[in-house]
């Protein structure tokens, strides 16, 4: 049995119930968060142990695994906190707020013989990993570029207030969403990424940037264009594969659409979300003494780097 303790109990812990409720041998002993609100809406659905203090989950808890979710900026300060203690550690994406923030905690938890694991979710992801397989089967040619286009209201009154002050969430639209398109070129190409350029735009009286044009370009030479628009109401979130012998879509719900030379088009509808496969791989390696992340602190600089790169030489 794998016991966890989940530190932030906000929006995203309804869907890590979820899953960890679709995994026969792990189980939420502790969890902690300053809302009391949001605390006991966790707790009475998971009979977890309370707490308001994270570090003294993590110092009187015998768990195997936390479960990070906080705003960016604490991610790197109990990344540490759980390494030192020897607990297991599977962080929120995007890792942290800065390279040096990233760097630290890989340096932290390989001291102290931990897994960390960063939430870059898209390879568990099944309308994903069906187009990464279309990708791989070579029936479409070889890949050459990519195109996401995100829009959506940034601003909206539901969105937790951290997450517009830029000390504590590291940036706007690209940190947070922007980190799941460099996830999916990373995951398409197999690459890491050589260099970005783009332009950011921030709203006068706002701390982070609500709109983002980025190119993109992966070490193996596939090269990507990011589009994400934070004023609009309008959801959309369409992803675009070209090759040189086809073209896969991918849309917000699922729906993989994808061509060969003959432009005529062949659609699945797949399931949307990663979660509930990521988190039972990361209990099944636990299980079997494996701390070898799918997903690691390396990915997950990879990302920041790239982002706080962006953010720096915006023209
Ligand atoms: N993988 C995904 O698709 C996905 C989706 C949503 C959010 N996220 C990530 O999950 C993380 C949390 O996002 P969210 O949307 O749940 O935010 P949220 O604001 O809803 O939740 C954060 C929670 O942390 C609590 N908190 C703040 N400071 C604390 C402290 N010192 N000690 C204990 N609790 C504290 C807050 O009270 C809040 O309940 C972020 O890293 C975010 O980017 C990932």
């Amino acid at each position: 049995m794998i016991n966890i303790g989940l530190i932030g109990c906000g929006k995203i812990s309804a869907g890590q119930i979820a899953a960890i409720d679709t995994i026969e041998n792990a189980k939420i002993v502790a969890a902690c968060d300053l809302s009391e609100e949001n605390l006991k809406a966790v707790t009475e659905k998971t009979g977890a142990r309370a707490y308001t203090d994270y570090k003294e989950l993590l110092t009187k808890e015998k768990i195997d695994l936390v479960i990070i979710s906080l705003p960016h900026f604490l991610h790197g300060e109990a990344t540490c906190f759980a390494a030192e203690k020897g607990i297991d550690v599977f962080l929120e994406k995007p890792m942290g707020i800065s390279v040096a923030d990233c760097k630290n905690m890989i340096e932290v938890c390989r001291e102290n013989n931990v897994m960390l694991w960063v939430g870059h979710a898209h390879c568990f992801n099944p309308a994903y990993m069906r187009a990464k397989e279309l990708i791989d089967s070579g029936k479409l040619g070889s890949p050459i570029s990519f195109s996401e286009t995100r829009n959506m209201d940034y601003f909206a009154a539901s969105r937790p207030r951290w997450f517009l002050k830029k000390e504590l969430s590291g940036g706007g639209i690209m940190i947070n969403l922007g980190a799941h398109c460099l996830d999916k070129m990373k995951f398409f190409s197999g690459s890491e990424i050589a260099d970005i350029h783009g332009q950011v735009h921030i709203r006068e009286g706002y701390d982070v940037e609500d709109s983002v044009q980025a190119f993109v370009r992966m070490k193996n030479g596939f090269v990507g264009t990011i589009t994400l628009v934070g004023n609009t109401a309008a959801y959309s979130n369409p992803t675009t594969v070209y090759l040189t012998k086809g073209e896969i879509r991918i849309s917000a719900g699922g729906m993989v659409e994808y061509c060969g030379c003959d432009g005529v088009f062949k659609s699945e509808q797949c399931e949307t979300s990663g979660m509930k496969l990521q988190l039972k791989t990361v209990v099944e390696k636990l299980e079997a003494g494996d701390k070898t992340p799918v997903i690691s602190g390396d990915y997950g600089l990879d990302i920041i780097r790239a982002i706080t790169k962006l953010y720096e030489k915006s023209i």
